[in-house]
């Protein structure tokens, strides 16, 4: 089968390295192009029969619905834009929650015109307070504020065009405290498979301070995912999740990432996406056993249930190497040296995120810029691995985390 992957981070290099390993995967062409009408005539005049949507924008925008209509041949892995709206309206994922029973943090939602109400609101609740646009703002339409003054500050702010027309509608939510933890699921729309599970590390610097970041490394599995814990997310979050969407006639065949904290043991949904977490990709690919394209298969064509999905055993790290300054301005176009698609003798993945390639020379791209995944017997080693290739690959600025999973993970 000839299939296109759409979108060029390092989540898609990890799908693709993944997608390739598939016998069922005769060629795999990669594009981000986002005109919905060009890469429509690119399917049909190279043939695709897969389309597999990396990122969310498109999926919001409607790429599915697109080509439900204009390319019904073709399959999409990704869901429909009313699925989409999971991610794509942070009020719609809690209003579908509460209609579902499924676990999350207390909220309320608020337009411009009911800025007093949200003030008020804001006085029931205890410090630090969540705000959040309801719309897609690449990650950044979320603050969490300390005292009440810079939250009332900041709801006024956000209100008042902060971030354009995503923060048109703002939902203040309850703190949920506890440690983090992402996991996925592959739907058919009826069925769902689950895939492993991992952990991100959001934060610039080590220890997890400093400012935000898309994500310097991820682990997997994650320790206090215990089978227990899992079959409480899958009663109570997963499945009530695919059985909603399918009561609500929502048309969704593809990932759904749910964004899960561990409060005293009991599992609640941050947020929802409608895609592949990244960085998590690039340690949850390595530990699936199973053939994606192949599952990708059953999720076409509505047979999830006859597929199944195994782990492997081993532990995953990714170290992502960053550019200097990053997530603050940062230089493009350095080059790279020391990049290999496997190291330390296969048990390193090397994954391209920001990435370009300049008179034959791999030069810096993008503020993450390449992600160092490992294979190890335990945590410990393939941070260790991961510690090596992220040593032996080298640009200008470089800066990498040393500390990825030390928190979970045993000594
Ligand atoms: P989101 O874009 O919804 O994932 O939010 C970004 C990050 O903000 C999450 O990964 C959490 O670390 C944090 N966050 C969001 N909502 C809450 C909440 N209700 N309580 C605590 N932390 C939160
Ligand atoms: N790693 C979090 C995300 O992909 O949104």
């Amino acid at each position: 089968m000839k299939i296109l992957l759409l979108g060029n981070g390092g989540r898609e290099h990890a799908l693709a390295w993944k997608i390739q390993q598939s016998p069922r995967c005769g060629e795999l062409l990669r594009t981000h192009l986002t005109n919905f009408a060009e890469l429509a005539a690119l399917v049909r005049r190279e043939s695709v029969e897969m389309v597999v949507v990396g990122p969310e924008a498109p999926l919001v925008e409607g790429i599915y619905d697109y080509f439900r209509e204009h390319c019904p041949e073709v399959a999409v892995i990704g869901p429909s834009k009313a699925g989409a709206q999971l991610e794509g309206s942070k009020d719609f994922a809690k209003q579908f929650m509460l209609r579902h029973g499924i676990p999350t943090a207390r909220y309320q939602t608020f337009d411009g015109t009911q800025l007093e109400a949200g003030i008020a609101f804001l006085h029931t609740l205890t410090p630090p307070y969540v705000l959040k646009a309801d719309g897609l703002c690449a990650g950044k339409g979320v603050l969490i504020l300390p005292t009440l003054e810079e939250a009332e500050h900041e709801l006024r702010e956000m209100l008042g065009g902060m971030f354009g027309t995503a923060s048109s509608r703002v939902v203040i939510e309850e703190f949920l405290s506890g440690v983090e933890c992402s996991v996925f699921v592959l739907t058919d729309g009826r069925h769902y498979q689950i895939l492993p599970e991992a952990k991100d590390y959001k934060r610039i610097g080590e220890g997890d301070t400093g400012l935000n970041t898309g994500g310097m490394g991820s682990v997997s599995p994650v320790p206090f995912a215990t089978p227990q814990w899992m079959r409480k997310v899958e009663d109570e979050i997963i499945r009530p999740t695919v059985e909603g969407l399918a009561a609500e006639n929502i048309d969704y065949k593809g990932f759904i990432f749910f964004g899960l904290i561990n409060c005293q043991g009991q599992p609640k949904v941050i947020e929802y996406n409608c895609r592949m977490g990244d960085p998590e990709t690039e340690t949850v690919m390595l530990r699936l056993q199973s053939d994606l394209v192949d599952l990708f298969q059953g999720v076409a064509d509505g047979t999830l249930d006859r597929r199944s999905v195994s782990f492997d055993p081993r532990a995953a790290v990714c170290v992502m190497l960053v550019s200097g300054g990053y997530p603050g301005a940062y230089a493009k176009g350095l080059p790279i040296t020391g990049v290999a698609p496997t190291l330390n003798d296969g048990r390193t993945i090397v994954f391209q995120a920001g990435t370009a390639e300049k008179e034959g020379q791999l030069v810096t791209d993008g503020g993450r810029v390449i992600a160092v995944s490992s294979y190890g017997a335990t945590h410990a080693e393939a941070l260790r691995l991961s510690m090596l290739g992220a040593e032996a690959i080298d640009f200008p600025g470089k800066y990498f985390r040393r500390d990825i999973g030390r928190d979970i993970i045993p000594q």
